[in-house]
């Protein structure tokens, strides 16, 4: 089974919101051999439920009492066999193993997320915490090998030097990782960074299982440029998939430029997601978010129909329907879906027809509950307005200081947790002029000053217009001082991946 799902194969990463049934099953339906589910933390499997939707013909998992129930994984075997990676967030291998049991009989394979650079992976020694302690990473895989009858893998990003990355796969080879995704990114480099390409030959080369390269493979173009430079054999891509999976998973070079010029491809794609949405019962929400990433991926949020999609009274599968002229498919789909269910039902359905207050959708989440649920900030790609910084000559959209010294503070692992973590104080000018002379001749526009303690030192920052401002002028104080990975600073960054 770990040579059907990894060698030689075109795969889609896992991608947290993203990575939910409809997404898989359109890179399955456009070629991807093997698809990832988004990552799921161990703690939050343990608590889940396995249920058989007899309705969609799909196994569920979900979390939560009847009545307030949240679905947190989804998956039709149907279509899914032989293909499916389930990927856990975990630090340690008891939990691993307890959560990876609950779906093991469901899934073709457990990844373990090794290459995570968020604030509450880190923090909790999970993600890229996991490569920074790699004795810890491989007690995770050999637990994982010792209680699982099916494959294991684990996904990582590229450590400092390719010597460092060339030993931890080799001791994940050795722990029984029998597969390994590199992401050839460090931690503290962003999407938009290039990744380091060159790395990937010394590193497949290291080990006999297979390697499975990822970042920035957006169609066969970077795989034939890959795998001459690598002579990697498996490819894994993310934002290509958002961008355009039809490109994405072609094989053929011609065809895949034809795609890419022909400016409704994406229209179409999107079409084709919003029916498999229909057909297994997506969240709104959640189809509203990946059809936003994969506008914004394109340019197109600003258009007519990205306008109509992130309006906020697009809410439900019906309004997304409606958006996108797919009424008739999505009345359809509830019509058949109440006749299944009045059949394997004993009460009485109290009405049919289309429309998002179907009798069949609110059954439906009597059974399952309605979904999986995000927080508010849902569309956490849309990047934050940030504010022009006044010393920082061509930059008007500053990178997130404040973040990347969280981020890097995260992966100092000699340093005690209350020096990895940046804590701030804030002056203004009339706390100020006890302190400092030269606060007499600020202006009332520019009061504000912040320190910052990280790494068991203090470093003070310009005078600012506001309190954030501040807060990140001292946050570069400390990160230039630190000397931290110019590489990262050149540009806005986003949360998350
Ligand atoms: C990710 N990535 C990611 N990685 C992972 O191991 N588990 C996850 O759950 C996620 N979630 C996630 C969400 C979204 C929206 C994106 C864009 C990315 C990282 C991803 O799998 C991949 O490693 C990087 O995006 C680099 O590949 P691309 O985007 O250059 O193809």
């Amino acid at each position: 089974m770990a040579d059907k799902l990894y060698k030689s194969a075109k795969i889609l990463a896992p991608m947290v919101r993203c990575g939910t049934l409809p997404l898989r099953l359109l890179a399955l339906r456009y070629g991807a051999n093997t698809v990832y589910s988004e990552e799921i933390v161990d703690k939050k499997l343990i608590q889940c439920e396995r249920i058989e939707n007899k309705i969609l013909g799909t196994i569920d998992f979900v979390s939560g009492e009847v009545g307030n129930r949240e679905l947190v994984f989804r998956t039709l075997r149907q279509e899914e066999h032989g293909k499916l990676v389930f990927q856990i967030g975990t630090a340690t291998p008891e939990l691993a193993v307890q959560a990876a049991k609950v779906v093991a009989a469901d899934v073709d394979s457990i990844d373990v997320n090794m290459g995570c650079p968020k604030h509450f992976s880190v923090h909790s020694g999970m993600g890229v915490a996991l490569t920074r302690d790699s004795d810890r990473a491989c007690s995770i895989i050999r637990a994982l090998r010792a209680s699982l009858d099916i494959p294991v893998s684990c996904k990582i990003r590229l450590l400092e030097t390719v010597d460092e990355t060339v030993s931890l796969v080799q001791a994940l080879e050795a722990a029984g990782a029998q597969a390994i995704g590199v992401h050839a990114r460090t931690a503290s480099m962003r999407p938009k960074d290039k990744p380091r390409w060159n790395q990937l030959r010394q590193i497949v080369e290291s080990v006999s299982v297979p390697i499975i390269v990822n970042g920035d493979v957006w169609g066969p173009l970077e795989i034939k440029e890959l795998k001459e430079l690598s002579g990697c054999s498996s490819f894994m891509s993310a934002r290509g998939a958002l961008k355009n999976i039809k490109v994405c998973f072609e094989n053929d070079i011609e065809k895949a430029k034809a795609e890419q010029e022909d400016n409704q491809s994406i229209i179409r794609i999107i079409h084709d997601y919003v029916r498999i949405s229909i057909d297994f019962d997506n969240h709104g929400k959640n189809t509203k978010y990946v059809i936003q990433y994969m506008l914004k991926m394109n340019n197109q949020l600003g258009s007519t129909f990205g306008q109509a999609l992130s309006s906020g009274k697009t809410r439900t599968m019906f309004d997304i329907a409606k958006v996108c002229g797919l009424t008739g498919y999505y009345d359809h789909a509830l019509a058949e879906r109440e006749k299944l269910l009045s059949s394997s039902s004993s009460s009485s359905s109290s009405g049919g027809g289309g429309g998002s207050s179907s009798s069949s959708s609110s059954k439906m989440e009597d059974i399952l509950g309605t979904g999986r649920v995000y927080d508010d900030d849902f569309f956490y790609a849309r990047p934050k307005k940030r504010q022009k910084m006044g010393t920082a000559p061509n930059v008007k959209l500053p990178p997130d200081f404040k973040n990347i010294l969280m981020q890097w503070g995260d992966l100092q692992t000699n340093l005690t947790r209350k020096q990895q973590c940046p804590q701030y104080q804030h002056i203004d000018v009339g706390a100020a002029s006890d302190h400092f002379d030269d606060v007499a001749k600020k202006s009332q526009a520019k009061c504000f000053k912040a320190a910052v303690y990280v790494a068991g030192k203090k470093f003070i920052g310009e005078w600012a217009k506001s309190k954030s401002q501040a807060t990140s002028k001292a946050a570069h104080a400390a990160i230039v001082e630190l000397g931290i990975d110019n590489e990262s600073l050149k540009g806005p960054v986003t949360k998350g991946y």
